[in-house]
């Protein structure tokens, strides 16, 4: 049902510097993969067959990395290390199904994904955030198992004391799992947020964002930023939020990056013991 999703890349990730300086946040490993591969895997698993990156500069080695690399193929099928050579070609999507904007400046996360409009057309997308890695079950594909038209958003309840960190729903009916939007506030106060019911990165938006984006009006931080133009939907189309089975790391952060990797770590039948057993020797 949504075939295309937008992978928004252009951010500066200053909360990583200096690791971000000539790196993409994106291209961080967690074990073993870097995050922009965990959310195109999540992304393929719902069924999207298009792949819209928005890219700023320092950026190319995310194209690189979802490209052919002639070299290291060539070296190592020579040197017969099968398995390497499988995954390295088994991660390349169909031949014109990836695409490449660039946000000329990094004006906020709406700015990013308005500027795919023209890759996107009259269809509901998908937009994921690579440094908001779920471990478990595919998040989009859960979403979209539940899509029946107009916004949708990913959410998770956060401790009350959390809320100045998230975008806060106001929630209508609420059955456990769907909770109907009938508000969005950014980042508010745990004294005045209406809800402890918060966004992470995983949308699926209508072409009508599109429109509302196109005004390029400016929010939190001086920067053009979705949840307000999903928030100016409200009453237009339906709003759900959806909780997804899974566990969300932050790993905009380096506290929520060092957290993903022990999870994932933990989580891989190669490590797991080892790991385990350093820990416990570690926290003693
Ligand atoms: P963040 O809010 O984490 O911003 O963006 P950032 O610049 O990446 O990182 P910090 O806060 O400076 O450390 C959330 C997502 O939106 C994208 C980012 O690449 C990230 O995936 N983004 C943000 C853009 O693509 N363009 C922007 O102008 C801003």
């Amino acid at each position: 049902m949504i075939k295309k999703a937008i992978f928004p890349v252009g951010g500066l990730g200053t909360r990583f510097l200096p690791a971000t300086k000539a790196m993409p946040k994106e291209m961080l490993p967690v074990v073993d993969k870097p995050l922009i591969q965990y959310a195109v895997e999540e992304a393929a698993e719902a069924g999207v067959e298009e792949f819209i990156f928005v890219t700023g500069r320092n950026k190319t080695a995310i194209e690189d990395h979802f490209d052919h690399s002639f070299e290291l193929e060539a070296t190592l099928g020579a040197k017969g290390k099968d398995e390497a050579l499988d995954l390295v070609k088994d991660m390349l999507h169909n031949p014109g199904s990836v695409f490449y904007v660039r946000q000329q400046q990094p004006a906020g996360l709406g700015h990013a994904v308005w500027c795919a409009r023209h890759l996107v057309g009259s269809e509901p997308v998908a937009v994921l955030l690579a440094d908001d890695l779920i471990l478990g079950a595919s998040c989009v594909k859960e979403m979209v198992d539940s899509y029946k038209g107009g916004n949708m958003v990913a959410v998770m309840d956060v401790p009350h004391q959390q809320t100045g960190s998230y975008g806060i729903v106001k929630p209508g009916t609420d059955d456990g799992r769907i909770v109907q939007v009938e508000g969005l506030v950014e980042k508010p106060d745990p004294s005045s947020a209406p809800s402890n019911i918060a966004v992470v990165g995983r949308y699926i938006i209508t072409p009508e964002v599109f429109e509302t984006l196109a005004a390029q009006e400016r929010g939190a931080g001086g920067e053009i930023q979705l949840t307000d133009a999903l928030a100016k939907q409200i009453g237009k189309a339906p709003f759900t939020g959806v909780r997804f089975s899974g566990e969300r790391f932050d790993c905009g952060s380096k506290l929520g990056f060092l957290q993903a990797n022990v999870a994932f770590g933990l989580n891989n039948d190669q490590m797991r013991d080892e790991l385990h057993d350093w820990l416990g020797e570690r926290l003693g």
